[in-house]
Protein backbone atom coordinates (compact mmCIF):
# COMPACT_ATOMS: atom_id res chain seq x y z
CA UNK A 1 0.00 0.00 0.00
CA UNK A 2 1.64 3.21 -1.07
CA UNK A 3 -0.87 6.02 -0.64
CA UNK A 4 -1.02 7.61 2.94
CA UNK A 5 -4.67 8.10 2.72
CA UNK A 6 -6.25 5.82 4.75
CA UNK A 7 -3.28 5.95 7.36
CA UNK A 8 -4.13 9.77 7.69
CA UNK A 9 -7.69 8.99 8.18
CA UNK A 10 -7.31 6.12 11.12
CA UNK A 11 -4.81 8.59 12.78
CA UNK A 12 -6.97 11.48 12.66
CA UNK A 13 -9.92 9.18 14.00
CA UNK A 14 -7.19 8.14 16.92
CA UNK A 15 -6.75 11.45 17.45
CA UNK A 16 -10.61 12.54 18.04
CA UNK A 17 -10.72 9.94 20.64
CA UNK A 18 -7.37 10.76 22.52
CA UNK A 19 -7.79 11.38 26.33
CA UNK A 20 -5.76 14.67 27.29
CA UNK A 21 -8.02 17.18 29.22
CA UNK A 22 -4.58 17.82 31.30
CA UNK A 23 -2.39 19.12 28.15
CA UNK A 24 -5.81 19.52 25.71
CA UNK A 25 -3.18 18.41 23.28
CA UNK A 26 -4.87 15.40 21.32
CA UNK A 27 -2.08 13.24 19.48
CA UNK A 28 -3.43 9.89 17.05
CA UNK A 29 -1.05 7.47 15.46
CA UNK A 30 -1.68 4.99 12.77
CA UNK A 31 1.06 2.38 12.60
CA UNK A 32 1.64 0.33 9.53
CA UNK A 33 2.56 -3.33 10.16
CA UNK A 34 4.36 -5.05 7.36
CA UNK A 35 1.30 -7.85 6.60
CA UNK A 36 -0.74 -4.45 5.96
CA UNK A 37 -2.30 -4.13 8.84
CA UNK A 38 -3.09 -0.61 10.42
CA UNK A 39 -2.85 -0.40 14.12
CA UNK A 40 -3.94 2.87 16.03
CA UNK A 41 -2.75 4.47 18.89
CA UNK A 42 -4.05 7.79 21.28
CA UNK A 43 -2.18 9.81 24.05
CA UNK A 44 -3.73 8.84 27.20
CA UNK A 45 -2.91 10.65 30.26
CA UNK A 46 -3.31 10.49 33.83
CA UNK A 47 -3.84 12.80 36.88
CA UNK A 48 -0.61 11.44 37.63
CA UNK A 49 0.80 13.38 35.17
CA UNK A 50 4.19 11.27 34.71
CA UNK A 51 2.48 7.67 33.62
CA UNK A 52 0.79 9.53 30.09
CA UNK A 53 1.29 7.28 27.15
CA UNK A 54 2.06 8.70 24.37
CA UNK A 55 -0.23 7.99 20.56
CA UNK A 56 3.18 6.36 19.37
CA UNK A 57 4.07 3.84 22.41
CA UNK A 58 0.35 3.53 22.29
CA UNK A 59 -0.34 1.74 18.93
CA UNK A 60 2.93 -0.22 19.35
CA UNK A 61 2.19 -1.48 22.44
CA UNK A 62 -1.22 -2.48 20.91
CA UNK A 63 0.36 -4.00 17.77
CA UNK A 64 3.18 -6.51 19.41
CA UNK A 65 0.46 -7.61 21.65
CA UNK A 66 -1.46 -8.62 18.72
CA UNK A 67 1.33 -10.42 17.46
CA UNK A 68 3.16 -8.05 14.50
CA UNK A 69 6.37 -6.99 15.13
CA UNK A 70 7.50 -5.51 11.99
CA UNK A 71 6.63 -2.08 10.71
CA UNK A 72 6.76 0.33 7.84
CA UNK A 73 5.27 3.68 8.10
CA UNK A 74 3.84 5.17 11.32
CA UNK A 75 1.27 8.69 10.29
CA UNK A 76 1.25 11.06 13.82
CA UNK A 77 -2.18 13.30 13.66
CA UNK A 78 -2.08 16.91 15.70
CA UNK A 79 -3.96 19.94 15.22
CA UNK A 80 -0.62 21.98 15.99
CA UNK A 81 0.66 25.04 14.03
CA UNK A 82 3.80 23.16 13.00
CA UNK A 83 4.96 19.51 12.77
CA UNK A 84 5.07 16.86 15.75
CA UNK A 85 7.98 14.47 15.70
CA UNK A 86 7.78 11.44 18.11
CA UNK A 87 9.40 11.54 21.54
CA UNK A 88 12.96 10.41 22.19
CA UNK A 89 10.80 7.42 24.37
CA UNK A 90 8.34 6.82 21.28
CA UNK A 91 11.38 7.66 19.26
CA UNK A 92 13.46 4.60 21.22
CA UNK A 93 10.42 2.12 21.57
CA UNK A 94 9.77 2.22 17.62
CA UNK A 95 13.76 1.94 16.86
CA UNK A 96 13.32 -1.76 18.58
CA UNK A 97 11.36 -2.73 16.06
CA UNK A 98 11.38 -0.62 12.87
CA UNK A 99 14.79 2.14 12.93
CA UNK A 100 13.50 2.63 9.30
CA UNK A 101 10.10 3.30 9.73
CA UNK A 102 8.73 6.19 7.85
CA UNK A 103 7.09 8.92 9.79
CA UNK A 104 4.50 11.34 8.31
CA UNK A 105 3.48 13.92 11.00
CA UNK A 106 0.32 15.74 9.94
CA UNK A 107 -0.49 18.94 11.62
CA UNK A 108 -2.62 22.10 10.99
CA UNK A 109 -2.01 23.00 7.72
CA UNK A 110 0.54 20.80 6.24
CA UNK A 111 3.12 17.48 6.84
CA UNK A 112 6.09 16.32 7.36
CA UNK A 113 8.04 13.31 6.40
CA UNK A 114 11.32 11.69 8.26
CA UNK A 115 12.67 8.09 8.72
CA UNK A 116 13.02 6.97 12.38
CA UNK A 117 16.81 6.56 11.60
CA UNK A 118 17.24 10.32 11.00
CA UNK A 119 15.55 11.19 14.08
CA UNK A 120 16.84 8.56 16.57
CA UNK A 121 20.47 7.83 15.00
CA UNK A 122 22.45 6.62 17.94
CA UNK A 123 19.81 4.78 19.63
CA UNK A 124 20.52 3.28 22.53
CA UNK A 125 21.15 -1.45 22.43
CA UNK A 126 21.97 -3.08 25.13
CA UNK A 127 25.70 -4.40 24.67
CA UNK A 128 26.86 -1.11 22.50
CA UNK A 129 26.45 0.23 18.92
CA UNK A 130 26.76 -1.99 16.23
CA UNK A 131 24.31 -5.07 17.18
CA UNK A 132 20.96 -5.57 16.10
CA UNK A 133 17.99 -3.97 18.06
CA UNK A 134 17.18 -6.96 19.23
CA UNK A 135 18.85 -9.83 21.61
CA UNK A 136 18.69 -13.03 18.95
CA UNK A 137 20.56 -10.33 16.43
CA UNK A 138 23.52 -9.55 18.14
N1 LIG B 1 2.48 13.20 23.00
C1 LIG B 1 2.27 12.16 22.13
O1 LIG B 1 1.24 11.49 22.18
N2 LIG B 1 3.24 11.88 21.22
C2 LIG B 1 4.42 12.56 21.10
O2 LIG B 1 5.27 12.20 20.29
C3 LIG B 1 4.68 13.70 21.96
C4 LIG B 1 3.68 14.01 22.99
C5 LIG B 1 1.44 13.52 23.97
C6 LIG B 1 1.82 13.26 25.40
C7 LIG B 1 0.92 14.23 26.13
O3 LIG B 1 -0.34 13.58 26.36
C8 LIG B 1 0.69 15.36 25.17
O4 LIG B 1 1.14 14.89 23.90
C9 LIG B 1 1.43 16.62 25.53
O5 LIG B 1 2.76 16.37 25.74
Amino acid sequence: MDDWEHLKAVAAGAQARAHAPYSGFQVGAALECRDGTVVEGANVENASYGLTICAERSALAAAVTGGRREFQRIVIHTSADGPVAPCGACRQMLCEFAPDLEILSVYDGGEAHWVLSELLPHPFRAGGLGRGALPSES
